[in-house]
């Protein structure tokens, strides 16, 4: 992908935010636009994906017909919000190998703490495409990316629901080889770190938490 932050501004994907948005939208409709979503956004951040020909016959002749190329790519969940968007992505994409990486935030340094991580083998040879909802401080995703990169992965990208001016440049700043794709970017931070106006949290709302 050629630009460091891709806005995708599809009908149906800024609509469907609009309702993911709205507080009186219930957890269940919550869950499903997600899926909804994810699927429309996964086909946005797979769009130049390397492609081969195969050669088939169809009921009438033979054809070299396009396929892609290459490993499966693997989707990296940041645990636990990023799987509201995973399962939507695995429903597009079903042969995609799957990793987790769990951080939470050390109540004094605030520095992202791993709490587990279990990724795909041979990540150098596949597309991981990085998924969590909020793009936020950005200290959660740029962390989730340096331990991706200390596994072995070269080509990586990170799928977003919502951005923030400040995520997106702390993730320039740590990793500008890697490719931002969001729904919207949004306005700024709060003092508590959300996202303005935003959604509220991704996980409370997606899992009915709170
Ligand atoms: N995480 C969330 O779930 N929501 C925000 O607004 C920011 C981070």
């Amino acid at each position: 992908m050629k630009d460091h932050l891709t806005i995708v501004r599809h009908p149906l994907v800024q609509h469907k935010l609009t309702l993911m948005r709205d507080k009186r939208t219930s957890t269940a409709v919550f869950r499903q636009l997600l899926r909804e979503i994810s699927q429309l956004l996964a086909y946005e951040v797979t769009y130049e994906l390397p492609m081969t020909t195969q050669t088939i016959e169809t009921p009438l002749q033979e054809m070299d017909a396009p396929v892609l190329a290459g490993r499966k790519l693997a989707l990296i969940s940041i645990l636990r919000a990023g799987n509201g968007l995973l399962d939507g992505m695995l429903e597009l994409i079903p042969s995609a190998r799957v990793g987790f990486v769990g951080l939470y935030r050390d109540e004094e340094t605030l520095k992202p703490v791993q709490y587990y991580f279990k990724v795909p083998e041979q990540l150098g040879k596949r597309l991981s495409i990085v998924v969590d909802p909020m793009l936020a401080t950005g200290n959660s995703s740029a962390a989730a990316v340096d331990l991706i990169k200390q596994a072995g992965a070269k080509d990586i990208r990170f799928l977003c629901l919502l951005a923030v001016p400040e995520g997106v440049a702390r993730m320039k700043d740590a990793h500008p080889d890697v490719p931002i794709v969001t729904a919207a970017l949004d306005d700024r931070l709060n003092e508590l770190g959300y996202i303005l106006p935003g959604l509220g949290d991704a996980g409370d709302r997606m899992f009915g938490t709170k």
